[in-house]
């Protein structure tokens, strides 16, 4: 470091820099309006279009909430019918794509889903008309049009994507989809070729309902930066896969279940949960959140769906019992009550997944068959009001420099 340079200092979340503050991460910055998802951090509440999330996890399909966060309103039978049936004609992919993930079927699948979604836009002319049409400012009635179609297809082919990774992988042929099949029954029909368990389908359709957006995650936000450069909707959907890939977002709900796989007894819950608490140690994966400085909505639900399924089909390998005993010594630890870090979602979206034979590599895909729409729907909406992201950076290192010939060096 040159003695020019200047220490940025951290108070709090605030960074202290010579040009101003810096809000790290960008914590609670505001980035646009919207009217997709609300969240209330501090009673833990999640709101779709103003819909309540524990109405549509009772009542609704993934299909209709699809809808609903995609054209802000509920459904009446036909539209949600057209709906449906739409999503049905775009789930297969162009063979390019399907070689693609064939390639890919010893990476991470969250690797295959990236490249798989980005060559599938080169291959969709909708996306391509429609990525001409915005470089020449042009995004009228007919684009938009243009535009929703490209999202269904993005929706549509997500979970194709996923199914056919995973049959690959396990040097399987894969599966076409079955038109008569919802979203969620066809999804496991792909991946197991067998007529889904009922409460299995159950648990996917759940799953997909709780993650189909929430507000601007990292995931979320990146689908943002890519769009507003009017690159196209397929690219910005590629790069929201890459970011929800990190364990510090979508890649929770796998780490947790192979911790509570390495745990293997309940008895050591407490153990784990103080090593987490000192300074330097392994974060609780699964454990706090950027917004919700109370219980999530989404994990209560989700906590009483796995403990449904275990309660059927048991929990051999003591996952949900592990996860219980951790969830109570997080809720009784001052460290944790101080911070206000509570389950999140994914502390227990991965046991359903593990006992139906989905392998953990594949929970955080599943979440992105799930979040494709908030994605395309926060896209969309961003599109009504672009401009390109280019925030700045304060530089802290040497100026005019002179240069010395490597020779010299
Ligand atoms: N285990 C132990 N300590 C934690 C944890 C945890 N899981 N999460 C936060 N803390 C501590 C953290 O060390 C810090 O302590 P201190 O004030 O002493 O430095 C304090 O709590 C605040 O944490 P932070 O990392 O500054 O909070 P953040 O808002 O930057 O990060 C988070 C939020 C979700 C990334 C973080 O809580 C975390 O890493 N959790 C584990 C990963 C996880 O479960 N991610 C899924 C998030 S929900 C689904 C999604 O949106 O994708």
């Amino acid at each position: 470091m040159s003695e020019q340079t200047v220490q940025i200092k951290t108070a709090g979340k605030i960074l202290q820099s010579p040009c101003g503050p810096i809000i790290h991460g960008l914590e609670d910055v505001l980035i646009k309006s919207t009217s997709i998802s609300d969240i209330d951090g501090e009673k833990g509440i999640l709101w779709y279009r103003g819909y309540r999330i524990e109405d549509l996890a009772r009542h609704s399909t993934y299909e209709e909430v699809a809808y609903l966060i995609l054209y802000g309103k509920l459904p009446n039978k036909k539209e949600l019918e057209d709906f449906t049936n739409r999503l049905k004609t775009y789930r297969d992919l162009n063979s390019a794509t399907i070689e693609i993930i064939k390639n890919l079927s010893k990476a991470h699948p969250m690797f295959a889903i990236e490249s798989a979604v980005a060559a599938e836009g080169a291959f969709d002319e909708d996306n391509l008309k429609l990525a001409e049409a915005l470089k020449v400012g042009r995004y009228k009635a007919e684009e938009k049009e243009l535009a929703y179609r490209v999202a269904e297809k993005l929706i549509a082919k997500m979970p194709t994507i996923v199914a056919y990774h995973y049959r690959f992988s396990r040097g399987l042929d894969i599966i076409r989809p079955r038109r008569d099949l919802s979203h969620a029954a066809n999804f496991l029909y792909m991946m197991f070729g067998k007529d889904p368990d009922p409460l299995a389908t159950k648990g996917i359709e759940l799953y997909l309902i709780l993650h189909a957006d929430h507000e601007v995650p990292a995931s979320t936000f990146t689908a943002h930066v890519v769009a507003s450069t009017l690159s196209d909707m397929y690219s910005a959907v590629a790069a929201a896969v890459a970011a929800l890939k990190g364990p510090l977002h979508g890649g929770a709900n796998e780490m947790a279940v192979r911790g509570y796989l390495e745990i293997g007894d309940p008895s050591k819950a407490k153990e784990v949960v103080e090593a987490a608490t000192k300074p330097g140690g392994p974060k609780l994966m699964g454990v706090g959140h950027r917004v919700y400085k109370a219980y999530d909505p989404r994990a209560k639900i989700f906590k009483e769906f796995s403990r449904e399924y275990v309660t059927k089909f048991g929990d051999p390998k003591k996952i949900f019992a592990v996860a219980s005993a951790i969830e109570q010594e997080i809720l009784n630890h001052p460290y944790f009550q101080q911070r206000r870090l509570f389950p999140n979602v994914d502390f227990w979206s991965g046991i359903a997944f593990y006992y139906m034979g989905i392998p953990y590599e594949y929970f955080t895909p599943i979440f992105a068959v799930s979040r494709v729409v908030g994605w395309v729907a926060h896209i969309l909406e961003y599109w009504e009001n672009n401009r390109i992201f280019r925030p700045r950076a304060c530089y802290v290192g040497p100026h005019d420099l002179q240069y010395i010939p490597i020779e010299q060096r």
